[in-house]
């Protein structure tokens, strides 16, 4: 419709059928190295009292600070949609003393966010995010894996040449302490060329002021006191580890030092995938170590950290780079009659070939043969099964061959195993999909 009456909000999309194509295999292939890493899925409420987001994002975070979607209750409680997932999860962690598990406690989820912000490309108030966080160690080894893993989804859906991994570290939060210290000595004085922003977060969190877009910050960033300064001796070493072990698995990456990531919660290792074509605006993924959020939120100090990526951005990247997803929606026969006995024979036959994993359609209204075989053809069926009176009552069927125009009639009794043995194993659709 050209001007339809009702429209989705503004930044907000359906996912149409095409898309739930890409946003399947990206599933698929999310869980299956999530379960083979010992992830296990966790699903956080699409709403939190606003506390467990301003508490562990930030005050001083762009989501906090404009880009929360906001509601109350009758009673007055003050609820968010969630923009992110990791409070959530720690907050549920907490909640459901995940901390007497087995430590490294594991989990993954793939559900939506809502951030209000400006929608652009690649930049939406509904989205959906695949994550994982790993809680109770803070060896870098398990950071490796993590990347490893984030790196690993990338390849299986045929991103990964077109992004770059940037890492960095920001160091404890006793480095962080210090350089918050020298940066303010820095800034101190040169107030006046900054912008608004940066004012007011001078005192709170400079090491934001580090990634201003604004050009006059950018300058005063760039002359601004360096982190490597202030990084102790274990920082050090534990970043060098990280870096030791990445090249051991084989992935590249590029230190990025003004890599500080937009979230308060984080510490030491901080990691973005880049789109090598467009910049930071439109990375993939991030994450990194949250080593003091578990404390922050009541909890005994914990180490933890995680990753997540945008499924839009990820889908969107796979369209330009031509992956293709597999269509498991694609129908293989579509089952025509003439008449009403050859309808009712027609349904179990239907029912039969779905349970053999076919995806099958027809028996549909009373339309010509001509006009269910241009259905059959626009389907993209591979086969058709024709029923008439006549096939009923010889007992036989039309197996017509939807990409060579051929047909041939043949004996009813046997068509599912035939059906089965013409399409092959690999295009049928999983017989059992919930026993996968
Ligand atoms: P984040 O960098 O804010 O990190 O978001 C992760 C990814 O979500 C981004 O790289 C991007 O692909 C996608 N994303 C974010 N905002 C939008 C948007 N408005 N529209 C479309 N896609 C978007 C986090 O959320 C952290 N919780 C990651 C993490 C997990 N750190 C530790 N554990």
């Amino acid at each position: 419709m050209a001007n339809p009456k009702y429209q989705s909000p503004k930044g907000v999309h359906d996912i149409l059928p095409d898309d739930h194509l890409y946003f399947s295999f990206v599933k698929k292939v999310v869980r299956h190295h999530c379960r083979r890493a010992g992830f296990r899925r966790i699903s956080t409420p699409i709403f939190e009292n606003v506390d467990v987001f301003n508490r562990s994002i930030g005050g001083t975070s762009d989501i906090v600070e404009k880009e929360m979607f906001l509601f109350e209750s009758k009673s007055g409680k003050k609820f968010a949609l969630k923009p992110e997932g990791t409070a959530g999860v720690v907050r549920a962690y907490l909640e459901h003393g995940m901390s007497s598990l087995p430590k490294p406690v594991e989990l993954y989820y793939i559900e939506p966010h809502f951030r209000y912000n400006r929608p652009q490309k690649g930049r939406y108030r509904q989205f959906h995010q695949i994550g994982f966080e790993v809680i109770g160690e803070s060896d870098p080894a398990i950071d490796a894996q993590i990347i490893y893993t984030a790196y690993r989804i990338n390849q299986d859906l045929g991103i990964s040449d077109r992004l770059k991994l940037q890492l960095n570290t920001i160091g404890s939060m006793d480095d962080r302490q210090k350089y918050k210290e020298d940066l303010i000595n820095f800034y101190t004085g040169k107030e006046r060329s900054l912008c608004e922003d940066c004012k007011r977060r001078m005192h709170e969190n400079p090491m934001r002021l580090l990634d201003c877009k604004v050009e006059d910050c950018q300058i005063l960033a760039s002359m601004a006191p360096k982190l490597e300064t202030v990084l102790s001796d274990e920082s050090k070493e534990q970043f060098q580890l990280l870096q030791d072990y990445l090249k051991e698995l084989g992935v590249k990456f590029e230190l990025n030092p003004t890599l500080v990531r937009g979230l308060d919660y984080y510490s030491h290792t901080v990691f973005e995938f880049w789109n090598s074509s467009q910049g930071s605006q439109n990375s993939t993924g991030g994450g990194g170590r949250y080593d003091g959020l578990i404390e922050l939120m009541g909890g005994q100090p914990t180490p933890a950290i995680g990753y997540a990526a945008g499924v839009e951005r990820m889908i969107e990247l796979m369209k330009e780079v031509g992956i293709e997803p597999p269509n498991k929606d694609k129908v293989a026969i579509f089952v025509a009659q003439l008449g009403n006995v050859a309808k009712k024979k027609s349904l179990p036959l239907i029912n039969q070939l779905r349970d053999q994993g076919i995806n099958t359609v027809g028996a549909i209204g009373k339309s010509s043969m001509k006009s269910q075989m241009s259905l059959a053809d626009r389907l993209g069926a591979d086969y058709s099964l024709i029923l008439g009176e006549v096939e009923v009552r010889e007992g036989t069927i039309i197996l017509r061959n939807m990409n060579r125009g051929s047909q041939e009639t043949i004996p009813v009794e046997g068509i599912v195993e035939k059906m089965v043995e013409l399409l092959g194993g690999k295009s049928l659709s999983e017989k059992k999909m919930w026993e996968e």
